[in-house]
Order: structure tokens, then C-alpha cells, then sequence
């Protein structure tokens, strides 16, 4: 069974811009672009490069390590050399504070290791 976790005030994510937020022992890129919030894992698929830090062009964020692209709505990889997507998690706004629906028993690849 799902949960919604609260990630934090909705405000630290500027339009344009991706943070890196922990949430059930995951790591995930978190960007505000013009359709929204919009949650991935943060580890690329190519070479688990950090997505959070890489910049971010419309609905895309780009791999700040060898340049692969993901569409932030769905986590799909559009730009090689990246292939596989990354997981993608629904995310509301509520009462200026954001959520992301996170699965009970995550797969996500960016779970923390050694911790909790
Ligand atoms: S690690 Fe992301 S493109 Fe290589």
C-alpha cells in the first residue's frame, strides 16, 4: 500500500530549479517545472549519477555526469547514453507543504544502504 510523505515546504523547489529531498529512505530529485512537481529517483540509470544536481531545460533534467536526459513526469530516459528510466512518484501540494507518494516497500534503486 502506498503513502504520501511529506518532503518539506513547497517554496524550496523554484520554478525551473531540482532539489534532492530524503523520503522512506530514498533519495529523490524533486523539480518544479511548468506542469508542476514533479518526484524521481535521483541515482541515473546509466551510471547513478546524481539527477538532482543537474539542470534543468523545460520538462527534462540532465544528467550532471555524462549528459543523459529524463523526462521528469514519467522518469523515462530520452537522451542517451542513459536507456532504462528511473522510477517517477506522484506529488501534491497541500497547504504550501509538499507529498510524495511513495510504494510501502519501495524498489526504488536510490534506497539509502546502511541506514535505518
Ligand atoms: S551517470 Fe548519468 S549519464 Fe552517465
Amino acid at each position: 500500500m502506498a503513502e504520501w510523505v511529506k518532503l518539506g515546504p513547497a517554496d524550496a523547489v523554484p520554478l525551473g530549479q531540482a532539489k534532492v529531498f530524503q523520503a522512506g529512505g530514498c533519495r529523490l530529485a524533486v523539480a518544479r517545472t511548468a506542469s508542476g512537481f514533479h518526484a524521481i529517483e535521483d541515482t541515473c540509470t546509466h551510471d547513478g549519477g546524481p539527477l538532482g544536481e543537474g539542470e534543468l531545460d523545460g520538462e527534462l533534467i540532465e544528467c550532471p555526469r555524462h549528459g543523459a536526459r529524463f523526462d521528469m513526469r514519467t522518469g523515462t530516459a530520452v537522451v542517451l547514453p542513459a536507456i532504462l528510466p528511473v522510477q517517477a512518484f506522484p506529488v501534491r501540494e497541500t497547504n504550501g507543504e509538499l507529498f510524495v507518494e511513495l510504494p510501502d516497500s519501495t524498489g526504488a534503486k536510490t534506497k539509502e544502504k546502511g541506514t535505518r
